[in-house]
C-alpha cells in the first residue's frame, strides 16, 4: 500500500473550453480540434522518451504519461489533450497478462480460448488498486496542463476489449472472438457484462482523479454487422454512458462530456446517437452531411479527416479540411482525424491540419 497523500484536486482554471463548448452544441469561436494519438511515435521526443522503455511500464508511471500527454500540446494549438494509457490496462486489472511487442503490436500470451477459462478473471476488480496509476497520471496531467486546454480520459469498449482477449492480440477476421458470439453467445455476455462493470467504476475514477471530458474506443465495430452489433456492442455502450452518468450525479460530481467511437459503425449511427452520448465520434467512411442527417441534432460530431490525407501537400490538407468543416457546419462540431495519427506521419501535416481547422472555421463564423 501506498500512504503518500493524494494530489489535490484544485485544479488550474480552464482557458481554452472551446472543445467542452462543442460538446455540449454551444456557441464557439473556431471549430476545436485534437487527434486521436496526438501523443505518439510520430514525434521525435515521443521516440526518445520511449526509446528502451517498456510500454506498458511507461503507462504505469504518471510523471511519463503526463510528459507524453503535454509534448504534442507544446508543438501544436490543440484544443483538447487527451492522456497517455492504453484500453489493454483494463485487460491487465482483470488479470490478464498483456505485452506490447515492439513491431508486432499487443500480445496476450493466454488469451481466452473457450467460456470455462472465464474463471481466469478476477471476478471483483478493485479498480483503485490495479487502475489508481491512471488516475494519478491523470490528476498530475491536469495540474501541469495548467488550464491550457482540457484533459480527455478514455476506455476501450467491452466488445473490443472482449475480442483482444480472445484473439491474444490484432486481428485482421476477428473469428476467434467472433466465434464466441455465434457459439457461446451466453459467455460473450457474461464477459462484456463483466468489462462493462470494471469500465464503468474506471471512468467513475477518472473522472474523479480530473479526467473532464470521456471518450469510449469501440474499435472493433467493424467487423460486426448490425445484428451483431445491436446484440453485443450497443447495449453495453448504452449501459457504460447511463451508469456513469447516474454514478456522477449520486456522487454530487459535475456532468461531463462522453464521446463514443466506434470505428467502422456506420450502421449503427442513428442507434449511437441515441445512446446517452453527447458526440459520436467518425471514421472517415462517413459523410459528413449525411452523418448530421442521419443524426438529426441530436450529438455534437467529432472526426473525420482519413489519416492518410496528412500524406498531402499543407494546401491539399487545407482543402480538405475546408470541405470537411462546410460538411459539418461549425455548430456542435469537433474536428479530428477518423482514427490515430500513423508513426511516419509528418509532425508538419499535424500542424497544418490543425491551422487549417481554425482558420477555415473561423472564416465560417465570421461570415455568418
Ligand atoms: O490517442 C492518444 O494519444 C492517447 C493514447 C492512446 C494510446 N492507445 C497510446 C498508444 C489511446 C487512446 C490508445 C487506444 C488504443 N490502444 C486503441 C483504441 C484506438 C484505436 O487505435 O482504435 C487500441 C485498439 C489500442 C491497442 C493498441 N495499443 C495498439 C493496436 C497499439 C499499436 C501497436 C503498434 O506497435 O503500433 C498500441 C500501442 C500504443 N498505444 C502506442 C501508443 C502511442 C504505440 C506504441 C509505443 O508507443 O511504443
Amino acid at each position: 500500500y501506498c500512504y503518500c497523500p493524494p494530489l489535490p484536486k484544485d485544479f488550474p482554471e480552464l482557458k481554452n473550453d472551446t472543445f467542452l463548448r462543442a460538446a455540449r452544441g454551444e456557441e464557439v469561436e473556431h471549430v476545436p480540434v485534437w487527434c486521436m494519438r496526438q501523443a505518439g511515435r510520430y514525434l521525435p521526443e515521443f521516440r526518445e522518451s520511449r526509446a528502451g522503455k517498456d510500454f506498458f511500464e511507461t503507462c504505469r508511471s504518471p510523471e511519463a504519461c503526463c510528459e507524453l500527454t503535454l509534448q504534442p500540446l507544446r508543438r501544436f494549438p490543440f484544443d483538447a489533450s487527451i492522456i497517455f494509457s492504453d484500453i489493454l490496462v483494463v485487460p491487465q486489472a482483470l488479470g490478464m497478462d498483456v505485452q506490447m511487442s515492439p513491431g508486432k503490436g499487443p500480445v496476450f500470451p493466454e488469451p481466452l480460448k473457450e467460456p470455462d477459462d472465464l474463471q481466469r478473471l478476477r471476478p471483483k476488480v478493485d479498480v483503485d488498486a490495479e487502475l489508481g496509476y491512471v488516475f494519478k497520471a491523470i490528476t498530475l496531467t491536469r495540474h501541469k496542463l495548467e488550464g491550457k486546454v482540457p484533459l480527455i480520459g478514455f476506455t476501450g469498449a467491452p466488445w473490443t476489449l472482449m475480442s483482444y482477449m480472445i484473439e491474444g492480440g490484432g486481428s485482421t477476421t476477428h473469428s476467434k472472438a467472433k466465434r464466441w458470439l455465434y457459439r457461446h453467445p451466453e459467455a460473450s455476455h457474461k464477459l462484456l457484462r463483466q468489462l462493462t462493470d470494471v469500465i464503468v467504476e474506471y471512468l467513475l475514477g477518472q473522472v474523479k482523479a480530473g479526467a473532464q471530458a470521456l471518450q469510449v474506443f469501440e474499435s472493433h465495430t467493424g467487423c460486426l454487422g448490425p445484428a451483431e452489433f445491436k446484440e453485443f456492442s450497443l447495449p453495453y455502450l448504452r449501459d457504460i454512458a447511463r451508469r456513469v452518468k447516474d454514478k456522477l450525479k449520486d456522487s454530487g460530481l459535475d456532468n461531463v462530456p462522453m464521446i463514443v467511437f466506434a470505428k467502422d459503425g456506420h450502421y449503427g449511427l442513428e442507434e449511437l446517437s441515441q445512446s446517452h452520448y453527447e458526440v459520436v465520434g467518425l471514421d472517415w467512411t462517413v459523410d459528413p452531411r449525411s452523418a448530421r442527417e442521419r443524426t438529426g441534432g441530436r450529438v455534437s460530431l467529432q472526426g473525420n479527416m482519413d489519416p492518410c490525407a496528412l500524406y498531402a501537400t499543407k494546401e491539399r490538407i487545407s482543402e480538405i479540411v475546408k470541405t470537411m468543416v462546410e460538411g459539418f457546419g461549425t455548430r456542435g462540431y469537433i474536428a479530428n482525424l477518423g482514427h490515430g495519427v500513423y508513426p511516419d506521419m509528418d509532425p508538419e501535416s499535424v500542424g497544418a491540419f490543425v491551422e487549417a481547422v481554425h482558420t477555415h472555421s473561423r472564416q465560417l463564423l465570421n461570415r455568418n
